[in-house]
């Protein structure tokens, strides 16, 4: 590792890192626009202009590899210049519109702005060039050229990450501008990326446009619940209410990056389908109950039909939406409290079906089918338990984020699992299962709750509780841990944490791990390496 000394610290640097990299791992900011780790060097914007001892012209700090006994100053006068000096030509066309900008709080031209120049224009605004604003370039993008400072970050994305090369950079001189080819729209699943990665608001999203300000937004690092990947997120959100997903580095996951589907997923999360207050059937209606009748009311179901009909009378499902932990308290729910052996998992989703991609998408749209799997809920007993529902034996389902009936079509449903006695369903919606239900438990959603999934690649993956669930919805294991003390007296642990050591204690997979561990790049399942 060459030792190097920037602005007067000395640091071990990796070998081939560039000096906007070393910096930082020195705690030092080396400003920066074209820099981007996740694309190739552009080396166009000059803001990360830096000295280095011998070298008689400043260099830029992105395309300058670390050496051996390097001495660096980024902060010296002659950079400093340079920085404000690089400023002032970066701005000296911009339309300084940033009261009503989207990007303002979370801008580098607004914050490069105040560090390293903060002084006033020299450029009248009515010579100002004028170009395009407010253009739909396609896939939810809106580009505004008269913010681009022609870092080319949107460019090199479309070229080196998706291979679309949608947009290009037209023009010359200042009447450069980026823009798609003539008859052209952007039209890929990573649009969103760009706007991301735009360092101004030259780029912005269609959906979050003029919804909230950034700086009200809090944030909460999570899992993307769209599919298998399970690529880690940031859930931007305010009392409640989630604005918008943005895509958290994991270099064993996701890179940089997230799809747009799995972006603009979370609008189903938070939808008017979801349940507030556990319901029982009455007549011919759901009818709401508290938490106490209900758990009652379930848990003598259960024990009334296992004393009358055997444990073998009681099964229950879990759906691949459902979190490690959950699954695990069911299984311990029906294996040792109920002693049945009818449980299974079940891999369906109702985001539709795409096929696995190169670069993130996969197929199966559920977060934790890896961690059913692990937990040895095979996602195809769906088979088993209408069989046993059709021989009479099994009497009694609680269906744990599975839509059987939804994923089955109502009819086929019907007769599959229509001489159940009763079916207790735990859901965060109104979906097709949970009308057929004779109780419905309402549980909280994903950004709603504490634990982890389990990736495709065998992955575990923390996520974190980032607000309240809505009305009465609480965490299914906590539902299934007060389930639990009803039918056997036994206190087991509600919360996540606690489940996953027991989980961790018990389950050869999950063996070794533990969920403070999980943060941030998550950890393997005990079988698989890296
Ligand atoms: S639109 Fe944004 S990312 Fe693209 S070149 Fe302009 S400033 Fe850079
Ligand atoms: S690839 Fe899958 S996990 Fe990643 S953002 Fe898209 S839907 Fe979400
Ligand atoms: S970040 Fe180095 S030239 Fe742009």
């Amino acid at each position: 590792m060459p030792k190097v000394t920037i602005d007067g610290k000395q640091l071990d640097a990796p070998d081939g890192i560039n000096l906007i990299d070393a910096a930082e791992r020195a705690g030092i900011e080396v400003p920066h626009y074209c820099y981007h780790p996740g694309l190739t060097i552009a080396g166009n914007c000059r803001m990360c202009l830096v000295e280095v001892e011998k070298m008689p012209k400043l260099q830029i700090a992105c395309n300058t590899r670390v050496a051996e006994g390097m001495v660096v100053q980024t902060r010296s006068d002659r950079v400093k210049q340079a920085q404000a000096a690089v400023l002032e030509f970066l701005l000296i066309n911009h339309p300084i519109d940033c009261p009503v900008c989207d990007q303002a709080g979370e801008c580098k031209l607004q914050d490069y702005y105040m560090d390293y120049d903060d002084r006033p224009s020299r450029f009248p605004l009515g010579r100002k060039n004028r170009k395009g604003k407010a253009i739909d370039i396609g896939s939810g993008v809106m580009l505004d050229q008269e913010r681009c400072i022609l870092c080319a970050r949107c460019t090199r994305f479309f070229d080196e990450v998706t291979h679309t090369s949608e947009l290009a950079i037209f023009g010359r001189g200042d009447h450069n501008v980026v823009d798609t080819y003539p008859g052209a729209k952007v039209d890929n699943q990573y649009a969103g990326n760009v706007v991301d990665i735009c360092p101004v608001g030259a780029l912005t999203e269609k959906e979050f446009r003029f919804r909230k300000r950034v700086w009200y937004l809090d944030r909460t690092p999570s899992i993307c619940g769209g599919c298998e990947r399970g690529c880690s997120i940031d859930i931007h959100h305010q009392r409640g209410r989630i604005y918008r997903f943005k895509p958290r580095y994991n270099p064993e996951v996701n890179g940089y990056w997230m799809c747009d589907e799995g972006r603009h997923g979370f609008p189903a999360l938070q939808g008017e389908s979801r349940l507030i207050a556990p319901l029982v059937q009455a007549k011919d209606r759901m009818a709401p109950e508290g938490w106490t009748a209900a758990i009652r009311r379930a848990a003598e179901t259960i024990t009334e039909c296992r004393d009358l009909n055997g444990a073998a009378s009681i099964g229950a499902i879990a759906g691949a939406q459902a979190t490690n932990e959950e699954a695990f308290a069911l299984k311990r729910l029906i294996t040792s409290t109920i002693g049945s052996k009818h449980l299974s998992g079940f891999s369906w989703s109702p985001m539709a079906a795409s096929a696995d991609d190169k670069l993130l998408i996969r197929a199966n749209k559920n977060p934790n089918s890896e961690g059913l799997r692990a937990l040895g809920l095979a996602a195809d007993g769906i088979d088993r338990l209408a069989a046993a529902v059709a021989s009479g034996e099994l009497k009694v389902l609680i269906a744990l984020r599975a839509d059987l009936a939804g994923a089955l079509g109502e009819a086929e449903f019907g007769r599959r699992f229509g001489a159940l006695d009763y079916l207790i369903v735990l859901d965060t919606d109104v979906n097709e299962t949970a009308q057929m239900a004779n109780q419905v438990l309402p549980i909280a959603a994903y950004p709603e709750l504490d634990g982890s999934f389990t990736n495709f690649q065998g992955r575990v993956q923390r996520i974190h509780r980032a607000f309240d669930p809505p009305g009465e919805a609480l965490a299914a294991t906590e539902v299934i841990a007060r389930l639990g003390h009803a039918i056997d007296g036994v206190t087991r642990p509600g919360a996540a944490e606690a489940v996953f050591a027991e989980m961790a204690a018990s389950e050869p997979a999950f063996r070794g791990l533990s969920i403070e561990a999980l943060s941030p790049h998550g950890a393997l399942l005990a079988n698989r390496s890296a």
